[in-house]
């Protein structure tokens, strides 16, 4: 595909994602994410032809003026988009499929541990929020998402959204995931919460008020009570948006004046 072309399919991809941006001339001008891209495209192509410092260098020279950086040498898809882009840095090693989405202050990184291929790899359709740090030699899959401000240590399978850290799928294939025992909670704390998980059981146990049950039964039981607990906080989040409601007009009406 042609320099050119990649450009103009880029800028299609802001029409379609963000309905803030209403002309070419926005376009051109006001989205830091197709700068970078479009420079990136070049010197990427200058690596390839081993001319490797002059495109390190120019790629520092377009974070000074995007805060996107870029390592010529990440390979990145069609229709890639990065919305906002100040602190994103993708890894010399990465790879990012087409229609990926990448918002602000995103770092496909390395952990530091690795040599090679040390950067992750994001296939077609991902969407990456906010501050998310995907880090290492790992794989999120088609059309996956991952939260605002997660640190995604490990494969993300396709379909899936994860949250979190470190981060854990909450929605695979459409159908919400829950946590169900404590062992699948992968963060420095686990070993603490498996321990109290068992306290708690054996308690229970000695007071007579449960059966000696498997600790993911149990757990699961727990999880959905506190699941239903959650529905008292949103109503009182919704009468918290009732209260605000007559500012959101007032907002509204500002809005459209400007
Ligand atoms: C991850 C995300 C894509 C999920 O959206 P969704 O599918 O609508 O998920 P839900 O809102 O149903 O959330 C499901 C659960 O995950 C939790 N969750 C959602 N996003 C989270 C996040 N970033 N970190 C931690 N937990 C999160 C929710 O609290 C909810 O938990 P609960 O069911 O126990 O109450 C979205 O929340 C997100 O982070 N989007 C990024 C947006 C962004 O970066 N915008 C930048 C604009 S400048």
């Amino acid at each position: 595909m042609g320099f050119w072309q990649g450009v103009r399919e880029d800028i299609q991809a802001i029409f379609e994602h963000d309905p803030a941006a209403t002309s070419m001339l926005a376009v051109l001008l006001c989205y830091p994410g197709l700068h970078a891209r479009t420079f990136h495209r070049f010197n990427h192509w200058l690596w390839i032809k081993r001319f490797r410092l002059l495109a390190r260098w120019l790629s520092q020279v377009v974070r000074f003026f995007t805060g996107i950086e870029i390592h010529p040498g990440a390979v990145l898809g069609r229709r890639v988009f990065i919305d906002h882009g100040m602190g994103v840095v993708i890894g010399e090693t990465a790879f990012v499929g087409d229609d990926v989405t990448l918002y602000q202050g995103v770092t496909l990184g390395g952990t530091g541990k690795e040599k090679g291929k040390r950067h992750p790899t994001l296939r077609s359709g991902v969407f990456v929020g906010n501050n998310a740090n995907i880090l290492g030699n790992i794989t999120i899959g088609e059309n996956s998402r991952v939260g605002a401000g997660s640190v995604v240590l490990r494969d993300v399978p396709p379909n899936s959204t994860v949250v979190g850290v470190p981060a854990h799928i909450i929605y695979q294939d459409g159908k919400r995931v829950l946590i169900t025992d404590p062992k699948d909670v992968k963060d420095p704390l686990s070993d603490v919460i498996i321990a109290l998980a068992g306290e708690v059981r054996e308690l229970k146990e000695r007071l007579g008020f449960s059966e000696p049950a498997s600790a993911s039964g149990d757990h699961a039981v727990q999880h959905l009570q506190s699941v239903r607990t959650l529905a008292d906080e949103d109503s009182e989040r919704d009468e918290y948006r009732f209260t605000q409601r007559p500012f959101d007009e007032q907002f509204t009406e500002i809005a459209s004046g400007i």
